[in-house]
């Protein structure tokens, strides 16, 4: 069998000399969306950030990706890979174009330099097939965008740099109708493709419109604390994170 996307087994993911995460497992295979939800400071993000290796976070455990201990490598090494972390409030760059900040990052993901009219190719059948206006790529990134225009700068940016697994981690604030489709579509157009593979962080149900969970994990106070299927996600949305405060560890 084909080596599965993402393995945790038993990962701590410590800032300092707090422990944020407590002994995570966690298997995400090819054609998978996981959800993670979890309430406020629960550490979704922390583990998000703990993938893609940020330098500021101590881990213990093992983080392996199609079957190779990432642990050691940089985040951008990893990113090379195939690996992908949207961030929950992306940076404002005024004076930093769209079209460079993802050519740029493409070129990094591909190893390689990417001409212009190339890329101006590509993004241009992108764009088509999102419904967004090509005028987008020449704004500056993030500078001013509205929640849903956020959105769609991250469903670009997933799109045109092709990872394999990736996390996408979902702001609560400003998401709209309109939003919540780009999101939905991107994803859809993303795991249609053999081999991909998603985690959606959240802590509202609302963003997955039209997503089918493989599987939803319930993260609290750094552990994890519920899996299941597409009936946790309405049961939350009803109940809240409520039962899960005193539950104990639920194992994958
Ligand atoms: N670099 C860091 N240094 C110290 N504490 C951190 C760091 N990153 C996260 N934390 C703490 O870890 C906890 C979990 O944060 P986070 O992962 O952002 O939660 P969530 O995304 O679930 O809301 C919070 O208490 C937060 O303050
Ligand atoms: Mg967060």
């Amino acid at each position: 069998m084909e080596k599965p996307l993402l393995v945790l087994k038993n990962l701590s993911v410590s800032a300092g000399e707090k422990e944020i995460l407590h002994h995570i497992d966690l298997t995400v295979r090819a054609g998978e969306t996981h959800v993670l939800m979890g309430p406020n400071g629960a550490g979704k993000s922390t583990l998000g950030a703990a993938v893609m290796g940020s330098p500021a976070l101590a881990t213990q455990g093992e983080i392996e990706y199609r079957g190779e201990d990432v642990t050691d490598l940089s985040a951008d090494e990893r990113a090379r890979r195939g690996i992908f972390l949207s961030f929950q409030n992306p940076l404002e760059v005024p004076g930093l174009k769209m079209s460079l900040f993802l050519r740029l990052a493409l070129e990094a993901r591909e190893g390689k330099k990417v001409r212009v009219w190339e890329f101006r190719k590509r993004m241009a059948q992108l764009m088509e097939d999102l419904h967004m206006d090509p005028a987008f790529l020449d704004r500056d990134l993030n500078a001013g965008f509205s929640g849903g225009e956020k959105k769609k700068a991250e469903m670009l940016q997933l799109l045109c740099l092709n990872p394999d697994l990736a996390i996408l981690d979902e702001t609560d604030s400003g998401l709209d109708v309109d939003a919540v489709r780009t999101v939905s579509g991107g994803i859809r157009r993303f795991l249609a493709q053999e081999g991909k593979g998603v985690i959606i962080i959240t802590h509202t149900a609302r963003i997955l419109e039209g997503i089918e969970p493989t599987e939803v994990h319930v993260l609290v106070r750094g552990e994890m604390r519920a899996h299941g299927g597409a009936e946790l996600l309405s049961e939350i949305d009803r109940g809240g994170f409520e039962k899960y405060l005193d539950a104990e560890v639920e194992k994958a």
